[in-house]
């Protein structure tokens, strides 16, 4: 299917099929997709929790506001973490990213507050949301993006410590009766001519 037809069809899952198992191929591709996200300096200031355990996903899903029901009925869950402990996080970049990135990155840090540094990279963590909303329509899997997430909750749960978890992503097949399913529910978007400027 080409890209185009391909994001007109995708839609947030509101309801998923339970019985039906994702192939574990396909989530090892997903994987690797997220880890191939691009990021500003390539500074990959994330870590991606997957989780197919279902007494782990029950245990987030009950801290996941209204997003409850499709967390247990998704066989899939991806947790989304940004770096938070920056002392912690320092070590990552010293011992993972070379010479180059590492320098760039101390300078960058020494030139603005730390709460400019967290939300710097909080923004780095949406692009692969964005990479990996679309890779799971690619690989013809359903998926919802949610920051309808207890995320001190799910810290504690997952025992993170350098990073804080900051939304999630339900991927499995639909329900056929899902009522945002794109044949009941069309596609709502600004108008084009709203949205984009060509010069
Ligand atoms: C960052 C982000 C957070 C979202 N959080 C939730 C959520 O917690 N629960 C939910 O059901 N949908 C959530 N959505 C889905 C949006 O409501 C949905 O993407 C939007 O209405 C457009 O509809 P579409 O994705 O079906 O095209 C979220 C979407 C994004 C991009």
């Amino acid at each position: 299917m080409n890209i185009l037809k391909l994001i007109e069809k995708r839609y947030t899952a509101k309801k998923y099929n339970a019985d039906k198992e994702i192939p574990q191929e396909k989530i090892e591709d997903l994987k690797e997709i997220l880890r191939l996200t691009p990021s500003s300096i390539n500074i990959q200031p994330w870590k991606f929790t997957f989780v197919q355990n279902p007494e782990m996903k029950a245990k987030l899903a009950s801290v996941s506001m209204h997003n409850e029901e499709k967390i247990n009925q998704a066989k899939l869950l991806v947790v989304f973490s940004v770096a938070d402990d920056l002392d912690a996080f320092q070590k990552v970049v010293n011992n993972e990213l070379p010479q180059a990135r590492k320098d760039w990155y101390n300078q960058i840090k020494a030139s603005m507050p730390e709460s400019d540094l967290k939300i710097w990279f909080s923004k780095q963590v949406y692009i692969a949301l964005g990479v990996g909303l679309t890779a799971s329509a690619a690989l013809g899997l359903d998926s919802t993006p949610m920051e309808g997430i207890e995320s001190d909750k799910y810290m504690t749960i997952l025992n993170m410590k350098t990073y804080k978890p900051l939304f999630a992503m339900a991927v499995g097949y639909g329900s056929e009766d899902d009522f945002n399913r794109i044949e009941v529910t069309p596609k709502s978007r600004r108008l084009l001519e709203n949205v984009i400027e060509t010069i």
